[in-house]
């Protein structure tokens, strides 16, 4: 379960509290599982234990001022929750629970909080009479109310000498909770096939046709499906990411290679993605040996290489297919005519190239619009793997939709009749 925190990145909010020392356990715990932590301290928490102890465990700075010019200049606050997959305040204080239910964004932390859009997390820490106390209580259910998650507290011997309800949660417990806010499902027993990265299509042996396709929103997607619970196979072209880890890699280098690969799966496939740039040209022929320069111009024959998503929705109709867009101008008008053309169930319209500013190709943000045939939906610009899940997201809700419309029609052309509900 803990392998589902592979790759997140957590926001870890340390408040004033005297568990404060726990929290350093929590970033052990969650680096061990292979998560990229960052962590924020308010104030009153540097008096408990000092920002180097979590920047030595996290491996990044420690933010701790709103207004701190440098800290601005290497990430800045809407940029770090823009970062985070999770927002995780352990301990929360008494008071911060207070200042969160007042919308304060007078520190880093509120500040982060308010302009989240990822799911928070409190595990509360403080004196067992605070904790029962009536404004805490009120105070927490109005968080609860607005989505925050609340893990513990424990009851127990605390610091102050008391036994009662108010200790933090253990950091075990809090990771493997964390967890399983990642717990997907959405695909669970699906087979999800997807192309990737840009292909290399041979000149001569040192020479290649190739494009800036860098892999990384189609390992986004791959990684994305696992965690949603599907079977994932990702055929990729050349590109320098490590393989997610759960996903069945086969590494191919041509468009002709890619094609093989796909068709050799698509028996076994639910969902086909294609968000490779698959070169549309190959060289009519490879030379043997490296090509010498001798005329002024050089003319190279190309010849068509096969339209991956195209062949596969011809080949198995029954497969949902949705293929990407890569635009420099237009690109609704292209992604509806691909939808219609390529006869898929949705085109995912990605602006790439200098329009893009920073999405589409090589960037680690995108911004996409999902086109099927009833609707468009608009991702704004956000991280690939965020953009990823919620286009799983959006294919796991609209899969089952189109499965059962196909089923459908294929009792009317049988029966004559639409089937009894
Ligand atoms: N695609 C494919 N095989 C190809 C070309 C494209 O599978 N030979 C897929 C891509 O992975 C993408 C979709 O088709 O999902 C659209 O790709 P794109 O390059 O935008 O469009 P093309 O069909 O190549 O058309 P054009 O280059 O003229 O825009």
């Amino acid at each position: 379960m803990l392998e589902r925190l592979a790759n997140k990145r957590i926001l870890l909010g340390v408040t004033g509290s005297i568990a404060a020392y726990k929290a350093a356990e929590i970033v052990r715990r969650l680096r061990e599982t292979g998560t990229e932590v960052r962590v924020v301290m308010t104030r009153a928490a540097t008096e408990f234990v000092t920002p180097m102890t979590f920047q030595a465990l996290s491996g990044n700075p420690v933010h701790l001022e709103l207004l701190d010019a440098q800290a601005e200049a290497a990430m800045g606050h809407i940029e770090l929750a823009r970062w985070a997959d999770a927002i995780l305040v352990a301990p929360a204080s008494a008071n911060f629970l207070a200042r969160l239910r007042e919308g304060r964004a007078d520190d880093l932390l509120g500040a982060l909080c308010l302009a989240k859009d990822v799911p928070l997390i409190l595990a509360p820490a403080m004196n067992n009479r605070m904790w029962r106390d009536h404004a805490t209580q009120d105070n927490l259910q109005t968080l609860k109310s607005r989505g925050v998650l609340v893990f513990g507290p424990d009851e127990g011997s605390q610091a102050c000498g008391e036994t009662g309800t108010g200790r933090l949660q253990e950091p075990s417990n809090i990771v493997a909770q964390l967890a399983d806010i990642f717990k997907g499902g959405a695909l669970d027993g699906l087979r999800v096939l997807l192309t990737a990265g840009p292909t290399q299509e041979a000149i001569d042996p040192v020479r290649y046709i190739s494009n800036h396709s860098s892999g990384k929103m189609g390992y986004a997607l791959a990684t994305a499906a696992m965690e949603a619970g599907a079977r994932v196979t990702l055929v990729s072209g050349p590109v320098s990411l490590a393989p997610p880890a759960g996903v069945q890699v086969i590494p191919v280098t041509t468009a002709v290679q890619m094609a093989k690969a796909v068709m050799a799966q698509l028996n076994a496939t639910d969902i086909f993605i294609a968000t490779a740039a698959v070169a549309d040209y190959r060289p009519a022929e490879v030379a043997d040996e490296k090509i010498k320069k001798s005329a002024e111009n050089l003319t190279l024959n190309l010849t068509r290489n096969p339209d991956i998503l195209r062949t596969a929705k011809q080949t198995m109709p029954g497969v949902y297919c949705v293929g990407f867009a890569a635009e420099t101008t237009d690109v609704m008008n292209h992604a509806r005519a691909k939808l219609t053309d390529k006869g898929v169930e949705m085109i995912a319209a990605n602006l790439v190239g200098t329009a893009a500013g920073d999405s589409g190709f090589g960037s680690d943000n995108n911004t996409l619009i999902l086109c099927t045939r009833e609707s468009e939906v608009t991702l704004p610009l956000a991280p690939k793997n965020k953009i990823a899940r919620e286009v799983i997201t959006h294919v796991a809700r609209l899969y089952p939709l189109w499965r059962q419309t196909r089923k459908d029609s294929a009792q009317i052309l049988r029966f004559g009749k639409p089937p009894i509900s």
